[in-house]
């Protein structure tokens, strides 16, 4: 590969930039699991993948993958997620699928003792269904076919929509890596956070990712007249739930390291003059101790039922969906923290409170992550940025940490005869 790190950096950038305009929203950044623009997201990266002499498919978990050609059948697999939320931003998942396609660009035509894949994980982010890592719950085989009946906004079941992108709903088991395939997994990612700013480090080794619950709740009160009812004996749903987002903030604040989060509300008639019948809320809360976690939850649980019974009304837990937190391999971490001294860089060591698809990655093989420094922070958001420097100095501790792989899984030389 003659490119320069920095003209890599530079595509891989402008990379970034083009699949911003796969988006399903005028007005930003929105790409959700089988939509139409994850369509054109897929064609774009499987020409990338294609120019640089990978061969590629799609499975029927709608993940994207670029495997080089050997017949070799154990693999170190490298990238991340292609899904966004909404509104989201240009580097989310994205940054590290083109990292990790420019290193097998990079290392192409270097004979390596094992395959490289590199992966777009198709729905990470867990949006259009409510489920997150479901491209990497199907390649890890944890694809739960009950999944499939969830449905969407649209009430457009995920079974429908996989037929409708072409998917195979039925062969999902067949998208699972066998036991003994993977080697590492590596996700190169934006760390979403100031710490790497703050310390002033290009790059950081995550050790580990917090545990998360995401959970919808529902209260329900009693509707009436705007105008008629008086204010006192009122069961008004969104009057509760607005309690409730203030305690869930109020536990969060005096919980050290806790993330609590309401981001989605929807209140029912939602007549400005009647009063509110029904409120679904949903409630992110995450934490690197799980027994932290559920403490704090059940305590916001708590007060839901404390809060309906006073103003007479019903609360409830309609779904609910958690991870544990999970540490990273110690062995390939190690790997990845010399590979990243070998390029120079002294990485900082940290803790990630988002979730990626390494979450369910580590749970069958071993798993690093590389985070990039973010400038800002802002994430989930359109000011996402990276340096392009940044992105360089990954792509070349990726390719180091690959030839580290590669010295370490290299075939042993049989010895030859003594004469
Ligand atoms: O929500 C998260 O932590 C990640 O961005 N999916
Ligand atoms: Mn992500
Ligand atoms: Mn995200």
């Amino acid at each position: 590969m003659s490119e320069t790190l920095e003209q890599q950096a530079d595509t891989v950038m402008t990379r970034c930039d083009e699949l911003a305009r796969c988006s399903d929203d005028a007005d930003g950044i929105t790409r959700l699991f089988l939509s139409s623009a994850m369509q054109k997201a897929h064609k774009r990266v499987r020409g990338w993948m294609e120019a640089a002499e990978l061969q590629t498919h799609v499975d029927d978990a709608g993940n994207v993958i670029g495997r080089t050609k050997t017949a070799i059948d154990r693999a170190v697999v490298l990238g991340s997620h292609l899904d966004s939320v909404p509104g989201g931003g240009r580097y989310d998942g994205v940054l590290g699928v083109l990292i990790a396609l420019a290193v097998a660009e990079q290392l192409g035509d270097e004979s390596l003792p094992f395959r490289l894949d590199v992966i777009g994980f198709s729905e990470e982010e867990g949006v259009r269904y409510r489920m997150p890592y479901l491209g990497s719950a199907a390649r890890m085989g944890r694809f739960d076919p009950e999944w499939l009946d969830r449905t969407d906004a649209e009430d457009l079941s995920m079974r429908e929509a996989m037929r409708r992108f072409g998917l195979d709903a039925e062969k999902i088991d067949e998208a699972a890596y066998a036991s003994d395939e993977v080697i590492a997994y590596i996700e190169p990612h934006l760390e979403q956070g100031p710490m790497l700013e703050n310390a002033n480090r290009p790059l950081g080794v995550v050790s580990g990712i917090a545990g998360q619950t995401r959970i919808q709740l529902e209260f329900i009160g009693t509707a009436g007249h705007a105008g008629t009812t008086p204010m006192l004996g009122r069961s008004d749903a969104l009057a509760m739930a607005a309690q409730l987002v203030t305690d869930v903030n109020s536990i969060g604040r005096q919980t050290k390291g806790l993330r609590a989060t309401v981001g989605q509300l929807s209140v029912s008639p939602n007549a400005p003059n009647v009063i509110p019948q029904r409120v679904q809320m949903s409630l992110d809360v995450r934490h690197v101790d799980d027994l932290v976690r559920e403490r704090a939850l059940n305590d916001m649980l708590a007060a839901g039922r404390q809060i309906a019974k006073t103003a007479y009304g019903k609360f409830a837990v309609r779904e609910q969906v958690s991870q544990t937190a999970v540490a990273m391999d110690d062995g390939l971490s190690d790997i990845l923290t010399d590979a990243a001294r070998d390029c120079g860089h002294e990485p900082l060591q940290l803790f990630s409170g988002a979730g990626h698809d390494a979450v369910v990655v580590a749970k069958k093989f071993p798993a690093a992550m590389l985070f990039l420094r973010h400038p800002g922070g802002v994430s989930h958001h359109p000011d996402e940025r990276v340096l392009r420097d940044d992105v360089a100095a990954a792509i070349e501790v990726m390719c180091q940490l690959v030839r580290k792989l590669a010295a370490k899984h290299e075939p042993k030389q049989v010895g030859t005869q003594s004469q």
